[in-house]
């Protein structure tokens, strides 16, 4: 989808491939899940679930056959954590959720100094707190990974041990020899790869693993690291027509989601859809109906069809014009990690057999794009648990090839490119003097 020709063309409605008109613009919404963990049958296994993405696994995998007999040699993966509480709350939150609110006391939330108390922690919502308005009721924190997203995790692990270890026999044991896990500092990805770290064996659930993770304030992850010459340069490309033409022609829409939620004159809300997807996809992928305020109107499934359509902000990642440097100077710093990472393999260096990354929405769009995948087709808004899966295959003579998966598929382009070569894709999105370019003027 591109806003620049938004009025003109935007991908097809839903399931059955109808077409929503709003304001005498066609809509047209891509197919995909927004409520529900589960593909039901009769739908393609690899189909857009925005609740829990589809990711490798045995059922739908296999062996390169580019050069036989070759072998696995290394791999790095990213994924976005699962599901969670809406990270977006409304001015009036409370009124806009069901009496009971979100329930997280279905896990345990542990964070403890090694060696002392296991301690846990409960959130806790006085039904007497003076700002109760601004919050739901119950017993979860916002942007929380619920006990779906944890357990989604957990599959996800089993899926990607299906294919390293039982199939492949590649990964032979979670061990820390061989394996390097690292999050944000975020306490939804650690606990993603706590369910990874399960999934792949169920033993780990009574042993220790280290997450590695940088400090927030210049974490290359989620991105963190402060870049202002950015930020100048996307708030530039979202102040033109191609931008903001989509914002007023959905105008109408605007206007009945601000009316219904208590959401207008507030900038957060009006300047992308950003936070209307968040909170709309973070109920009814964990179950919860589609906001209703307390007069009892509510949001309808045909306008969250149209935010979800709105919410595929591929021109933002993708098409904009200066968007590459966008995504280059805000994730060169990640680009640079990975590429170092293949670099050290490449020179016999690397003692990990696997470096994998629990990462965040705006990782893996800025990863897909940095990596040529929206030239292919337009970019969806990466899913829970989107993922992106990076093999190294040996030949037996002895050359490198790169085999990289998104969303459980290979992708077109980078299906057996030399090493060499992926690095050198990588490198291409590390500009030179990434900090000084993020922060001179
Ligand atoms: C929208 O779709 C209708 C019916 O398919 C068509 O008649 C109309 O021309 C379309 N409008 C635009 C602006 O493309
Ligand atoms: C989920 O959404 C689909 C498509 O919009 C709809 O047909 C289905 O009834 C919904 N399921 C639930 C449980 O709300
Ligand atoms: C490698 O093989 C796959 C199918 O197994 C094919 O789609 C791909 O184009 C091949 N890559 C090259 C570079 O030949
Ligand atoms: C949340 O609980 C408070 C206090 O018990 C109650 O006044 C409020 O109506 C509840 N929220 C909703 C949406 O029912
Ligand atoms: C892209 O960057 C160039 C160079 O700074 C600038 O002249 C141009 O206006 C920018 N385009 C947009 C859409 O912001
Ligand atoms: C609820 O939404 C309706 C329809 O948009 C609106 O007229 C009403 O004022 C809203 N009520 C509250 C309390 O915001």
């Amino acid at each position: 989808m591109r806003w620049n020709t938004l009025s003109a063309v935007l991908f097809a409605v839903a399931l059955e491939g109808s077409v929503q008109t709003t304001n005498g613009q066609n809509i047209t919404l891509e197919p995909g899940i927004y409520n529900s963990s589960t593909v039901s049958p009769g739908l393609p296994w690899n189909i857009y679930n925005y609740c829990n993405a589809p990711h490798v696994n045995a059922g739908h995998y296999s062996k390169p056959t580019n050069v036989s007999g070759s072998k696995l040699v290394y791999l790095n993966a990213m994924i976005r954590h699962h599901k969670r509480t809406p990270d977006n709350l409304y001015p009036t939150e409370n009124e806009l959720n069901p009496a009971a609110g979100w329930d997280c006391t279905n896990f345990i939330q542990e964070n403890y100094g090694g060696g002392t108390a296991q301690v846990f922690h409960e959130t806790d919502i006085p039904s007497w707190h003076p700002f109760l308005s601004q919050i739901w009721n119950g017993t979860c924190d916002m942007g929380q990974l619920t006990a779906g997203g944890l357990a989604d995790a957990v599959q996800h692990g089993k899926d990607f041990w299906s294919i390293y270890h039982d199939e492949l026999g590649f990964l032979e044991s979670v061990n820390t020899k061989d394996i390097l896990m690292r999050t944000s500092t975020e306490d939804r990805t650690q606990q993603v790869a706590g369910g990874l770290l399960f999934g792949f064996d169920k033993t780990m659930a009574t042993k220790t693993f280290p997450l590695h993770a940088q400090p927030s304030n210049i974490d290359s992850i989620p991105p963190d690291y402060s870049c202002p010459n950015a930020d100048n340069i996307r708030n530039a490309y979202q102040s033109v027509p191609a931008w903001t033409n989509h914002l007023e022609e959905n105008a109408p829409l605007k206007a009945r989601l601000d009316a219904m939620l208590g959401t207008a004159g507030l900038s957060a809300w009006s300047t992308w859809y950003d936070h209307f997807f968040d909170t709309f996809t973070s109920r009814t992928c964990n179950d919860h109906p589609l906001p209703c305020n307390s007069t009892g109107a509510c949001v309808s499934e045909a306008d969250a069809d149209l935010v979800h359509a709105i919410g595929d902000f591929d021109y933002i990642w993708n098409t904009a014009e200066n968007s590459t440097i966008y995504n280059q100077l805000t994730f060169g710093v990640m680009f640079q990690e990975l590429a170092m990472n293949f670099r050290l393999f490449q020179s016999g260096g690397e003692t990990f057999k696997m470096r994998f990354y629990v990462a965040h929405d705006g990782s893996m769009i800025r990863l897909a794009s940095g990596l040529g995948l929206g030239k292919l087709a337009p970019l969806r808004w990466p899913a829970l648990g989107s993922e992106m899966v990076f093999e190294v295959w040996r030949t037996p003579r002895g050359e490198d090839f790169v085999r990289a998966f998104h969303e459980g598929t290979p992708v077109p382009t980078l299906n057996w490119v030399s090493l060499e070569s992926f690095i050198s894709l990588l490198e291409s999105n590390v500009p030179p003097n990434i900090f000084a370019a993020c922060n001179d003027t």
